[in-house]
């Protein structure tokens, strides 16, 4: 059926979950703190459509969810306890006009090929708020990382939509949210990070972050080599060791809330 994933073409977002095993369940546990600010979001919605659902990450549990994605190899993933997740794409949801009193779209927008028609199938399915977890690459000089790998800001400026842009699809009305990062945060973003940034140094930390999959390898040892290097010598701790117990970073997450 067009614009179903089959079994030859099981991804259609600019990263591809099926080739590769990116320890995502482990890496990227969804962080409560994160969690209350999405499901806040939703408002008093009980039936709520996740778009890009992955393996389920931030769903809420006390409300009818339908799950969409397209990759088999994340739809394996999702957890015993979720419902299993219908096998479509976001530029063509399989449902009626406003059957849905919200939708979710949590880290996903920005690996859709047509975000305006995904935007405007999200739209005709919903009739209430749609919520939207992503980054605004303008903010990403906040984080030490961009000094560090600035192959790292080139790609998520290519990947990420501009805020702005991703308002003006909703039709020109969204509240803009920053959300802060927790320093204990259970969800391995980069800016997780911010303040145990041996960890980044972790291979099955980054592979769980789909950005190194667009950096160069070259790339990434300069980056591994030159954190690695001032970490060892405290150059790190001295310009940035106050991150380690910073409690929370404000860094490029955002919420994009477009209620109707
Ligand atoms: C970074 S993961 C996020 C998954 C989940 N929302 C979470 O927060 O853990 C991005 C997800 O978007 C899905 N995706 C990619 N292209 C898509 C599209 N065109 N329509 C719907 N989902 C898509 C991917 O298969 C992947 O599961």
């Amino acid at each position: 059926m067009p614009g179903q994933p089959t079994n030859t073409r099981l991804s259609e977002g600019d990263f591809n979950y099926e080739s590769r095993d990116v320890g995502y369940t482990t890496y990227r546990r969804p962080d409560p703190r994160i969690a209350a600010r999405i499901h806040a979001s939703l408002g008093e919605a009980r039936g709520v459509l996740n778009v890009g659902a992955g393996a389920g990450s931030y769903e809420p549990t006390d409300r009818y969810v339908v799950a969409v994605e397209p990759s088999a190899s994340m739809r394996s993933k999702r957890p015993r306890h979720l419902s299993p997740a219908v096998a479509a794409f976001a530029q063509s949801i399989p449902f009626d006009d406003g059957v849905f009193d919200a939708a979710m779209l949590i880290l996903t927008i920005h690996q859709w090929p047509d975000k305006v028609a995904g935007l405007r199938e999200v739209r005709r399915v919903t009739r209430g708020p749609i919520v939207i977890l992503t980054f605004d690459w303008r903010a990403a000089d906040r984080f030490w990382l961009a000094e560090y790998s600035p192959e790292h800001v080139r790609v998520e400026s290519s990947r990420f939509p501009e805020i702005d842009s991703l308002v003006q699809w909703l039709g020109g009305h969204a509240r803009v949210e920053e959300v802060p990062i927790p320093l204990d945060c259970t969800d391995g973003v980069t800016e997780a990070y911010y303040g145990r940034p041996e960890r980044m140094l972790d291979p099955a930390v980054r592979a769980a972050q789909s950005v190194w999959g667009f950096v160069e390898p070259a790339a990434i040892s300069r980056f591994t080599e030159r954190l690695g290097a001032d970490l060892a010598s405290g150059a790190w701790d001295r310009r940035f060791g106050h991150l380690r117990t910073q409690p929370e970073f404000h860094g490029a997450m955002r919420l994009v809330i477009a209620d109707r």
